[in-house]
């Protein structure tokens, strides 16, 4: 963590906890998102999505959490909830020392501006009726910053925060790329000078080209503007760059998490083993030696999940205890990673990854 950091921690009056990464900024305890599934036509409610089914982690001033698994385990939904732009059904998010979850709206608004989201696709979410100008100083006239010449002068120097140039400021969206839209999305988000973002795939609907380009992008920020990302992702080699520790997320629950150098050289659940061993190895040396583990069906509906351990109709580990008794999220093997499996171990050949990609 920087000194940045710190000072700005200390500059709000916080008690500063302890994270694994460093002093804790957010902390998120027991979270659970419940979607009741109702029929209009019935007039009664049939059964409920558990999205998010328990999940806990923080992260430190400074820090980036990576939060990864396959599409419908909950990803986006944990971080809207964190910035309860969907209302948790139970938990805690605390912010620096508060509990959100219990704050109305109106309390709520000053850690709004210290808590921002960029979105994976940067087409539908910019206006395309609205000039870059007015995109950027949404946030600033939402929240009564900076007026007149002052809150122009801020755009501006978002603007080139973000790579861009004043000049953009009075075009509009669909006179930008992707990965240039993406950058303004940015912009946007870092307005009100926040300490912690919430980057939903941000780079996933970009071509392999601009990816790179906007990761950089993000680690200069992070480094001069001393922010926490909660990065999502699919792509775990752009994890393995930007990510300084990793949450595995299963049907709703964290399987496994640690730093990403420890998960991905020692991965103890099937399901981290599985994801790592689908990521590509670049060094043609090392490419024969990994055993691609090929996870059959897709993740069962999280509105019906299996019994005992959310993984087992996919395990090819599994034995009737994981059927009976959901596993829980400890460290068993005393390397600082816990992870939720009756049988975790670490992989049988040696390494998850070999050590030209970790
Ligand atoms: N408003 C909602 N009502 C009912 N179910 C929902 C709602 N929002 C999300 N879900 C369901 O919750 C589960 C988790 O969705 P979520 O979007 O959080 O997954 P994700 O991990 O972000 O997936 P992806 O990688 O595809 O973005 C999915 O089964 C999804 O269909
Ligand atoms: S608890 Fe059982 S089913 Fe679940 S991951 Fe471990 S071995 Fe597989
Ligand atoms: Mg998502």
């Amino acid at each position: 963590m920087t000194s940045i950091a710190t000072a700005r921690l200390q500059s709000t009056g916080q008690t500063a906890e302890k994270s694994p990464g460093g002093t804790e900024i957010l902390r998120v305890e027991g979270l659970k998102v419940h979607f009741p599934v109702t029929s209009t036509l019935l007039r009664r409610t049939l059964g409920t999505v558990k999205a998010v089914d328990g999940v806990d982690f923080t992260i430190a001033a400074g820090e980036t959490l990576g939060l990864v698994g396959e599409s419908g385990c909950g990803k986006s939904t944990t971080g809207l909830s964190i910035l309860r732009l969907i209302e948790p059904t139970s938990g805690r998010v605390v912010f620096r020392g508060e509990d959100l979850t219990g704050l109305s709206k109106r309390s709520l608004r000053p850690y709004r501006r210290e808590m921002q989201i960029v979105l994976q696709d940067p087409y539908s979410s910019l206006d395309p009726r609205m000039t870059v100008r007015s995109i950027v100083s949404e946030p600033l006239k939402v929240h009564r910053l900076y007026k007149g010449a002052a809150r122009a002068e801020r755009v501006d120097e978002l603007l080139q925060l973000v790579g861009l140039q004043p000049e953009h400021a009075s075009r509009y969206p669909h006179e930008f790329s992707g990965g240039q839209r993406q950058r303004i999305s940015i912009a946007r988000a870092l307005a009100l000078d926040p300490q912690l973002l919430v980057l939903d795939e941000p780079v996933s609907a970009l071509d392999v080209s601009i990816q790179a380009q906007v990761v950089n992008l993000l680690e200069r920020l992070q480094d001069e503007l001393s922010l926490a990302y909660l990065f999502v992702a699919h792509d775990l080699s752009i994890v393995k760059h930007i990510c300084d520790r990793v949450a595995v997320m299963y049907l709703g629950h964290i399987v496994e998490t640690g730093t990403t150098d420890d998960v991905y050289k020692r991965p103890t659940h099937p399901y981290t083993q599985a994801l790592l061993s689908a990521v590509p190895i670049p060094d043609p040396e090392h490419r024969g030696r990994k055993k691609r583990i090929v996870l059959q069906g897709d993740v069962p509906s999280p509105q019906n999940p299996p019994s005992g351990c959310p993984f087992r109709t996919r395990c090819w580990k599994a034995q009737d205890i994981c059927a009976e008794e959901m596993p829980e999220l400890i460290d068993r093997f005393g390397h600082g990673h816990p992870s939720a499996c009756h049988f975790a171990a670490p992989p049988e050949n040696g390494p998850a990854v070999p050590a030209s990609v970790r």
